[in-house]
């Protein structure tokens, strides 16, 4: 449930859909939905078993597989750590335009519109006061430590938003207009597939997996021998494919509504007007349609997925933390202060440099970063891990697996496919 809570996040609800909207409709879902099942599934099994057999951070984790070349692992780990927090630096601003959403609708019926109008519209101040609140929701659970807490959270709280969502989109099909959006989603057009949407689906099949950093390796040590982790893989992909594909079922409906209602979505060349903020502006929209339920629905909702963030940014955190606190001997508190705060400071750098930094990061640490070391846990795990030490790992907790297509299958293929195919989206990508 950790790991789940980890995948869902903005990846699903503010992610999936911005990217489905922008690179055509069914013909990203299609892809994406092939992307999760080829690469990123496969990968998620490797990052799991990594971490799981290393027991403890992951830079250690990675070690205990290159047992030859310890600094080669540290290497990569250290990048992997920095990636994170770059990752984590531009999550967190997403995450505080959320609990500005959800804090709006208080202040509003409270009379107070002026606080309200700050919350919900776009300035440097709002993005660098909510993000720091953010940064220090996600300091303070990580400090006191992630296993215990956080699956309590996300076993009550995923189900909730479940029900919401199903709410939320039996709702918006008795609005005019979104027929238009679930045509857009379900009905692909093959001539939309090309090499940047591509490249799209795979960043995002890998960001909303919670891939390539490390997160999921950090998990991973957390799993007993007697877990099986292919079905516990196969468990967390389902669910996270699931939200994103409710969220998607959602969120297209809704933005045709919402230019049914006036709100400008597309230009008059029919591109999408601005992404980074188009999920906030096409629900609100929705649930100003609501009328009184909307304050309640629209708070809930916000509240939900400021935890969902949550649940997401406290995986990111835990990477550096966990390697500092172990490599470099220091305090959980200490070390959770020191990287987290030098994560906050560059979260304020993005936020007041917004045009110049924002895009520029997400698309480096999530186009670039994220599928570049995916391909090197592949081949660390197809190449330098030892074979046979890599099926005993796999076959604890899940003796029976030698019998199964898995069995046969995925050992090779994490070995030749997943770097070959991975790297080569990436030639696309720079090409
Ligand atoms: N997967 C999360 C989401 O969809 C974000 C996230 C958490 C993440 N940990 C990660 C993304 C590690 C990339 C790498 O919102």
């Amino acid at each position: 449930m950790a790991a789940a809570g980890s995948a869902v996040g903005l990846g699903n609800v503010w992610g999936f859909p911005t990217k489905t909207a922008s690179n055509g409709g069914a013909a990203f879902l299609v892809i994406y939905l092939i992307m999760v099942f080829l690469l990123a599934f496969p990968m998620l099994v490797a990052e799991l078993t990594i971490g799981r057999h290393g027991q403890s951070n992951p830079v250690a984790s990675l070690r205990s597989i290159w047992t030859r070349n310890r600094v080669g692992a540290t290497f990569f780990g250290l990048i992997a750590m920095v990636t994170a927090s770059l990752l984590l630096s531009f999550y967190s601003i997403i995450a505080g335009w959320l609990i500005g959403f959800s804090a709006a609708p208080t202040f509003e019926v409270l009379g107070m519109n002026n606080v309200s109008d700050w919350l919900v519209s776009f300035g440097d101040t709002r993005n660098v006061v909510l993000a720091v609140i953010f940064s220090l929701l996600t300091i303070y659970v990580v400090k006191n430590g992630v296993a215990d807490g956080i699956e309590k959270w996300s076993t009550r709280l995923m189900p909730m938003l479940f029900v919401l969502f199903a709410v939320m989109i039996a709702y918006i099909f008795t609005q005019d207009g979104a027929i238009d959006g679930l045509k857009m989603y379900l009905i692909p057009d093959v001539s939309h597939i090309t090499a940047p949407l591509l490249v799209d689906a795979l960043g995002q099949a890998f960001f909303s997996l919670s891939l390539g950093v490390g997160s999921m390796i950090a998990y991973g040590s957390y799993l007993k021998k007697d877990v099986n982790i292919p079905k516990t893989a196969a468990q967390v992909a389902a669910i996270d494919t699931g939200v994103a594909f409710g969220a998607g079922l959602l969120i297209l409906p809704a933005m045709f509504v919402a230019k049914h209602n006036g709100v400008q979505i597309f230009n008059d060349a029919g591109e999408l007007i601005s992404s980074s903020d188009l999920v906030f502006q096409v629900l609100p929209s929705m649930f100003d349609t609501m009328g009184g339920a909307g304050i309640i629905i629209g708070t809930a909702f916000f509240v939900l997925m400021v935890i969902a963030a949550l649940t997401s940014s406290i995986s990111l955190l835990e990477v550096p933390v966990s390697c500092a606190q172990d490599e470099l001997n220091m305090t959980r508190g200490k070390a959770t202060w020191l990287i987290g705060g030098l994560i906050t400071v560059t979260s304020i750098i993005i936020s007041l440099n917004f045009g110049a930094l924002f895009n520029f990061v997400a698309t480096f640490t999530t186009v670039y970063m994220q599928p570049l070391l995916g391909a090197v846990w592949a081949v660390f795990v197809g190449w330098i891990w030892h074979r046979n030490n890599l099926l005993n790992e796999i076959k604890q907790g899940n003796p029976d697996i030698e019998q199964g297509l898995f069995w046969k299958i995925w050992p090779w293929y994490v070995r030749l496919v997943c770097p070959i195919a991975i790297v080569m989206v990436f030639l696309f990508s720079i090409l």
